[in-house]
């Protein structure tokens, strides 16, 4: 069966794949003929993740997932949240964003953070939402050269390390990508 992934990142789509298994054959933005941007605007993850899907479903009418991650920060409210691409400026600028973060951390004792995943599959018409998140804390400076966006700056729970520092199969095994991907996974092969 053909499913839409909401991504042109070739590297996400593999991986993904590799989860998913044989039986699904994923496909790219692109390859379904989606070239324009899709309006993120909502003020929350699961509101993204399926005006995303709906977006697609809608255009193709075929089967499709799309995901939403945020970071999300006790000490800070939550935030940077749904605005995490976007929290320094409008651009995705990693650098600008692990900057700005730092600075509102500072001085802040509690440390704790999660990354959360929303995914919305539409299948044949029908919604449903998968959730993955992984708990750890925010650390006082970048680790490791490894991952991206603010990897070298969280560390999870049980690993005396930053996500920045661990190979992409261990960081996959806990992430909240991951978990959302396996529940999704799981789902699609029941
Ligand atoms: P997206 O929904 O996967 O595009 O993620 C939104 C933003 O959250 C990204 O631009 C990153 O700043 C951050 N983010 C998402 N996943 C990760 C991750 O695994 N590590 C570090 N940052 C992430």
């Amino acid at each position: 069966m053909k499913l839409v992934f909401a991504t042109n990142n070739a590297h996400k789509l593999r991986e993904v794949q590799q989860t998913v298994g044989e039986a699904f054959e994923l496909v790219s933005l692109k390859e379904c003929g989606i070239t324009e941007d899709i309006p993120e605007n909502e003020p929350t993850l699961e509101g993204n993740a399926f005006v995303k899907a709906r977006y697609i479903y809608s255009r193709t009418g075929l089967n499709c997932f799309a995901d939403d991650t945020g970071l999300e920060v006790e000490a800070l409210g939550g935030e940077p949240g749904v605005r995490s691409a976007r929290y320094a400026t409008d651009g995705h600028d990693d650098e600008a964003n692990k900057c700005l973060l730092l600075e509102r951390m500072e001085g802040k004792e509690n440390r704790a953070a999660q990354f959360r995943t929303a995914m919305a599959l539409i299948l044949d018409g029908k919604e449903y939402l998968f959730e993955g998140i992984v708990r750890g804390k925010i650390l006082h400076e970048q680790r490791g050269e490894g991952g991206f966006g603010y990897d070298p700056l969280f560390a999870p729970e049980g690993w005396d390390c930053s996500f920045a520092e661990m190979s992409a199969e261990d960081k996959n095994s806990i992430s909240h990508r991951g978990r959302a991907v396996r529940k999704l996974a799981e789902f699609l092969n029941k």
